[in-house]
């Protein structure tokens, strides 16, 4: 299941975090340092290393307002998210077609974190770069994905997906990945219908003995699927 979210960030807070990233000079390096043997042959853009002291400046600005977006939550039910990393491609940069490693060491304890969602959260305008889409595959063909400053497209790592050339400006993002509750992304994507469903008969007021009933069969579907 793929979903865009619109604004998890406002206006202040990508030029809160642009400023930082722009000013950042040498903590940006060759974005192969992280990619395994299949991404690296096919990677050629920037990234900045996820413990360097501006990435966690930016981290600090961005994980709370993740936990606050309740669209986030609904779609991606996370239980670990590895440390929000950020790059960016100047012309002529791409990243070929790939498949993002399943399992990642987690920098801060070495934990092994399974990627079952990647995310990128866009911190470029689209009028600022050409090229530059996020192409996704899934069973229904391929999606270009290009959203505003703010916005963020969070979808299954399973999905075979590249970055298309680009031909003008730069495209500056934070992208990251989530170990789910709920591995299964049908599974997941269910849960987000249901969830959508009950938030709109909460607002409607509607049968409440009826959405008492769904709100218990949401909570236990998550309790008989979750892992922790
Ligand atoms: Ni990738």
């Amino acid at each position: 299941m793929l979903v865009c979210i619109p604004n998890v960030l406002d206006a202040a807070q990508v030029v809160s975090l642009r400023e930082r990233l722009d000013r950042a000079g040498e903590a940006w390096v060759d974005g192969r340092v992280t990619a395994g043997y299949q991404g690296a042959p096919v990677k050629f853009n920037q990234q900045i290393d996820e413990l360097s002291d501006v990435a966690l400046a930016c981290q600090r600005i961005i994980v709370p307002t993740l936990e606050r977006n309740s669209t986030f939550i609904s779609a991606v039910l996370p239980n670990v998210l590895y440390p929000l990393m950020f790059n960016r491609y100047g012309e002529g940069m791409t990243f070929g077609a790939h498949v993002d490693g399943s399992v990642r060491l987690d920098p801060r304890d070495g934990r092994k974190i399974r990627t079952d969602v990647s995310a990128t959260l866009f911190l470029t305008n689209p009028a600022e770069y050409d090229g530059g889409e996020l192409q996704i595959q899934d069973t229904y063909g391929t999606h270009s994905i290009k959203l505003g400053a703010g916005d963020m497209v969070v979808y299954p790592a399973t999905s075979l997906h590249q970055v298309a050339p680009i031909t003008r400006g730069v495209r500056t993002s934070c992208f990251f990945w989530v170990q789910s509750l709920i591995r299964d992304d049908s599974q997941r994507a269910l849960l987000y219908e249901m969830d959508g469903a009950i938030q709109r008969l909460n607002q409607t007021n509607a049968d409440e003995v009826a959405r008492r009933s769904l709100i218990g069969c949401y909570h236990n579907l998550v309790r008989e699927w979750s892992e922790t």
